[in-house]
């Protein structure tokens, strides 16, 4: 509650709101928990039990989408694609005129447990003049890849801080619209308290603020700190280190003969999933690129995922020395 935090608190926000590009959002603040509890946050407060929701599942994140939004009560209609590829919007469209009653529609902006990207642009403008609203999981898409609220139609969007953003975990940076906020406003269910937006808009944005509840210091310092960095750079040249961190590791990967796993024309620069060639224990490299190298990199995420590693190139990360280092670390442990 020290008047200064204040002062820090406002300026993480409209670093965010710019991060975001969420100038007229209705309410831009982090969330004290990480990315699970944004998404978690968000189906909370935009559905009531018995809503129904179209969620686009093609990946791991999706799948917790669909498993938090029938905890939450919703009738859930998923849109599935397989791994790697996005799921079409005209296939969330044709779910939304099979289900016009529908009040969300969810999509993973950037699947992590696969490297595909969203064409979250396009939905936006497929769904701008219809009763429902727009949710976006940017967790690992913030910082890293267009991303542009506001213009593109978004109602919720949460995100994390420890990918493309470049802080510690801890905190999810959640954008609403004031479309959204409308509706958590008519609800006839009460929010959960610890992600009721109204309080938090009290503490994050009201002066002077009101107690809701003992924020992360340390987490919050760190954030303004990322961000202001953020700012510096320039999201555009952000954007672009991402990508040229991301093509020169795609192309050392494509080279040695190895497949990735996404759909070329929907690969995310920050993530990268490469299929684990036959014969090779997964297993075994990640643990040698972790212990003789120091670099640790992911494997599949889930019982479905298919054979792969995940190579994150993501905030300070993301630098074509970096992909270079690991290329040459993937070439002596295989
Ligand atoms: C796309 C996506 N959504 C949600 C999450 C959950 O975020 P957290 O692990 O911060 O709770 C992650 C984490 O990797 C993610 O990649």
């Amino acid at each position: 509650m020290d008047p200064d935090l204040a002062d820090i608190n406002a300026e993480v926000v409209d670093l965010l709101r710019a991060a975001y590009q969420a100038p007229d959002a209705g309410l831009v603040l982090p969330l004290q928990a990480t990315g699970t509890s944004g998404m978690e946050a968000g189906l909370a407060q935009l559905l009531e039990p018995g809503d129904t929701a179209i969620i686009g599942v093609n990946g791991f994140f999706g799948r917790r989408i669909v498993e938090i939004a029938t905890r939450v009560g919703a009738e859930v209609v998923p849109v599935e694609a397989d791994w790697g590829q996005p799921v079409a919007n005209e296939h969330l469209m044709a779910a939304l005129e099979a289900h016009p009653d529908a009040r969300l529609m969810t999509v993973v902006h950037a699947e992590t447990s696969s490297g595909a990207l969203h064409p979250l642009e396009e939905l936006g403008a497929l769904v701008r003049d219809r009763d429902v609203l727009l949710m976006a999981d940017c967790v690992t898409s913030l910082g890293g890849v267009e991303l542009a609220f506001d213009a593109w139609g978004v109602d919720f969007a949460y995100s994390c801080t420890q990918k493309c953003v470049g802080a510690p975990p801890g905190m999810s940076p959640l954008a609403v619209s004031e479309r959204a906020l409308e509706r958590v406003r008519r609800r006839t269910h009460p929010v959960p308290y610890s992600y009721d937006l109204q309080l938090l808009h009290d503490y994050w944005v009201k002066r002077p603020p009101v107690y809701h509840n003992t924020v992360p210091v340390l987490g919050i310092y760190a954030l303004h700190e990322a961000l202001r960095e953020v700012a510096a750079e320039g999201l555009s040249a952000r954007w672009e280190r991402h990508a040229r961190a991301g093509a020169a590791l795609q192309d050392g990967v494509r080279s040695r003969g190895l497949e990735l796993l996404a759909n070329p024309e929907h690969q995310l620069p920050q993530l990268t999933a490469v299929l684990v060639p036959d014969g090779v224990d997964a297993k075994q490299v990640q643990t040698a690129l972790l212990r003789e190298h120091g670099i640790e990199i992911g494997g599949g995420l889930g019982p479905s995922a298919p054979s792969m590693w995940r190579i994150g190139l993501m905030g300070h990360n993301a630098t074509v020395e970096v992909a270079e280092r690991v290329l040459s670390a993937l070439d002596a442990v295989l």
